[in-house]
């Protein structure tokens, strides 16, 4: 009889545990947004951080030609620690052409892709026309599953057409636990 109740506090002490756990949301705050495209692809490109706690992040692009392939690199690496170096966590290839028209919804590339374009007007397939693209409030933030762990984080994107790299993208940053 003891032993069963001991067992039920157990239970529910666990149970209270994994519902605080999963609800326990991260931040992430962007200190460094930096973005440069090629002269020949568009009219300049716009980055910036936005948001009471530096958590959003806007671009807009006055695009000069037409994309037709969109190969995208992605770099994240991490540092537990201001005083030592970020090192690579994982790096990543894609198409983008086929990321942006047919993305199966609920996987965490899924839920990041879509907190990308949520505010935005990027055309859903390729090629890309000429025009001016903007993302606003861009919160990576709501994307973060909550089994990352609090770092110092930089992601470097990187995107190509036809073997040359026309725009760069790298972002510093911080997550923590709320
Ligand atoms: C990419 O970034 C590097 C510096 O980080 C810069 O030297 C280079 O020109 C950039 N590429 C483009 C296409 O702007
Ligand atoms: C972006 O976020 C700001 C607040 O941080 C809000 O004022 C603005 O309306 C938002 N814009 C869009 C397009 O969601």
């Amino acid at each position: 009889m003891f032993g069963s109740l001991v067992n039920c506090f157990w239970f529910f002490w666990l149970l209270c545990h994994l519902m605080n756990y999963s609800e326990a949301k991260r931040r992430l705050s962007w200190d460094c947004f930096d973005c440069h495209i090629g002269q020949q692809y568009a009219d300049g490109i716009k980055c910036r951080v936005s948001g009471a706690r530096r958590s959003l992040l806007n671009v807009d692009v006055n695009l000069k030609s037409e994309l037709d392939a969109i190969k995208t690199y992605v770099k994240i690496s991490t540092r537990f620690k201001p005083a030592i170096a970020y090192r690579k966590f994982f790096d990543i290839t894609f198409d983008g052409c086929r990321v942006i028209s047919d993305m199966t919804q609920g996987t965490l590339v899924s839920n990041m892709f879509n907190a990308v374009v949520k505010s935005s007007n990027q055309p859903r397939k390729c090629p890309i026309k000429q025009s001016l693209i903007y993302y606003r409030n861009i919160s990576i933030e709501e994307a973060l599953p909550v089994f990352v762990p609090s770092t110092d984080l930089m992601v470097q994107v990187d995107f190509f057409s036809k073997r040359n790299l026309y725009l760069n993208v790298s972002l510093r940053g911080t997550i923590t636990e709320k």
